[in-house]
C-alpha cells in the first residue's frame, strides 16, 4: 500500500491517475481505474456540454469511488464547467488556461487539479489555490514542453507546496519509486493506460505502440498546431512531409462555428475577441488547427487507419510490452514501485 498526500487528498487508494485523454478516457475506462484504487479521468474536449452531463452519469453508474473531469479552457469551457460544478464532479483538472472556479469547486467540497508544463505555470496554479499540480515533461504524449520530467518535477517540487502529480514517460512501478524520489506524490499515466485491455484504442495502433522503441515518438506543431507528440507513423510522417493542412484546419474552424452554435456574425466576433484578448485566450484559429488534428486522432483511434490516422502518444511506448487489464496494471506497478523501493538501501554499498 503507497499512502502519499495524493492518495489522501483524493481518497484513492493508490497514488496512480488516468490522465485525461480526448476520445480515450470514456466512461468504461474511468470507471475501471476507480474501481482499481486510482484516480479516472475523463476528458471532456470531445463532449458538448450535454454529452458531458450524460457521460457523467454514466461514470455514475459504474463506480461510486471518486473521479474527475479534464476540461481544456478554450471556447466552450464555461459551460462544461458550470456542468461539473452542477454534477459536483469530485475533481476537476483543467489545463491550458486561467481558472476562475476554483471557490466554486471548494464550495461543494470538490478539488481542483491544475495541468502545467512548466514550474513557473504551476507556482500560479497553486498560487490560485489548485489543490493540487500535474507536471508534465517533455516525454509525456500530446502537449508536454521543453523540459523532461526528470527535470522538471525536482523543480517544481521545491517551488510548489501542494501535491504534485508526475506525468511524462510514467509506465511503471520504478517510474512511480522515481517520481516519488523526485518530489511528486504519485503519477498521471496516459500512454500506458491506453495499452490495457479496457482501453477502446484500435487494435492496429495497439499494436504499432507495442512495436515501438522509445525513438518512436515525434515532436512537431504539425498535429494540431501546438508543439505535440505523437507515434511515429505513416499518418505522422505524411503530415511532416506535407506540412499543415489548411483546407482541414477551415473544415475544422466551420464544425467549431457549428457545435457552439454561431450566426457567421456572432462567429466573426468571437474570434476577433479571442485574437485580441491575450494569452491566455486561445485564437479561433488555434482552435481550427485542433480540430483538424481532432479529425486525423478519430481516424487513428477509432478506425485504426494507419495511413491517415495519428495517435497522440508518450516515449513510454518503448518500455510498454503488454496489454494487462487495468486492474493487474495498476496493481503491478505498485507492487513494483514498493518492491523498488525497499531495494534501494541494499543497492547502495556500504564500505
Ligand atoms: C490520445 C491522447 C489524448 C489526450 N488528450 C488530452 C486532453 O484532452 N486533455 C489533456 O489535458 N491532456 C490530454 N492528453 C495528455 C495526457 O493527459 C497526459 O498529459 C500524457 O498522456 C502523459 O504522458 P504519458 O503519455 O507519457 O503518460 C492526451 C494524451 C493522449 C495520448
Amino acid at each position: 500500500m503507497l499512502t502519499t498526500r495524493m492518495t489522501e487528498l483524493f481518497g484513492i487508494e493508490h497514488p496512480i491517475m488516468l490522465a485525461g485523454m480526448n476520445w480515450i478516457t470514456d466512461p468504461d475506462l474511468v470507471a475501471v481505474v476507480c474501481n482499481a484504487g486510482g484516480l479516472g479521468v475523463f476528458a471532456t474536449a470531445r463532449c458538448t456540454p450535454d454529452e458531458m452531463r450524460e457521460n457523467l452519469g454514466m461514470i455514475r453508474k459504474l463506480t461510486t469511488r471518486p473521479f474527475g473531469v479534464n476540461v481544456i479552457l478554450r471556447a466552450g469551457a464555461p459551460e462544461k464547467i458550470k456542468v461539473a460544478i452542477e454534477e459536483k464532479v469530485p475533481i476537476v483538472n483543467y489545463t491550458l488556461g486561467k481558472p476562475w472556479f476554483i471557490d466554486q469547486v471548494h464550495a461543494y467540497g470538490g478539488k481542483v487539479i491544475g495541468t502545467t508544463a512548466l514550474a513557473k505555470h504551476a507556482v500560479a496554479a497553486a498560487k490560485l489555490g489548485c489543490d493540487a499540480v500535474i507536471v508534465t515533461g517533455h516525454e509525456a504524449a500530446a502537449h508536454g514542453d521543453k523540459a523532461t520530467s526528470l527535470v522538471l518535477i525536482p523543480i517544481a517540487a521545491s517551488a510548489v507546496k501542494v501535491p504534485i502529480i508526475a506525468a511524462g514517460g510514467f509506465y511503471d512501478g520504478r517510474g512511480l519509486a522515481a517520481a516519488l524520489s523526485l518530489g511528486a506524490e504519485g503519477i498521471s499515466m496516459g500512454t500506458r493506460f491506453m495499452l490495457t485491455k479496457e482501453c477502446l484504442l484500435h487494435e492496429n495502433f495497439k499494436k504499432l505502440c507495442l512495436a515501438a522503441t522509445e525513438q518512436d515518438t515525434v515532436y512537431d506543431t504539425v498535429f494540431d498546431g501546438m508543439l505535440g507528440r505523437a507515434l511515429k507513423s505513416k499518418g505522422t510522417e505524411a503530415m511532416q512531409k506535407r506540412g499543415f493542412p489548411l483546407v482541414e484546419a477551415f473544415k475544422a474552424a466551420g464544425q467549431i462555428r457549428k457545435v457552439l452554435k454561431l450566426t457567421y456574425p456572432q462567429f466573426i466576433a468571437m474570434s476577433f475577441k479571442m485574437m485580441t484578448a491575450g494569452e491566455d485566450s486561445a485564437s479561433l484559429w488555434a482552435q481550427a488547427r485542433q480540430g483538424a488534428g481532432t479529425v486525423r486522432a478519430m481516424k487513428g483511434i477509432y478506425e485504426g487507419d494507419l495511413e491517415e490516422g495519428i495517435l497522440y502518444a508518450g516515449q513510454a511506448v518503448g518500455g510498454i510490452n503488454d496489454i494487462p487489464t487495468v486492474k493487474e496494471l495498476i496493481e503491478r506497478v505498485v507492487a513494483e514501485a514498493e518492491q523498488t523501493l525497499a531495494s534501494l538501501h541494499s543497492k547502495v554499498r556500504k564500505k
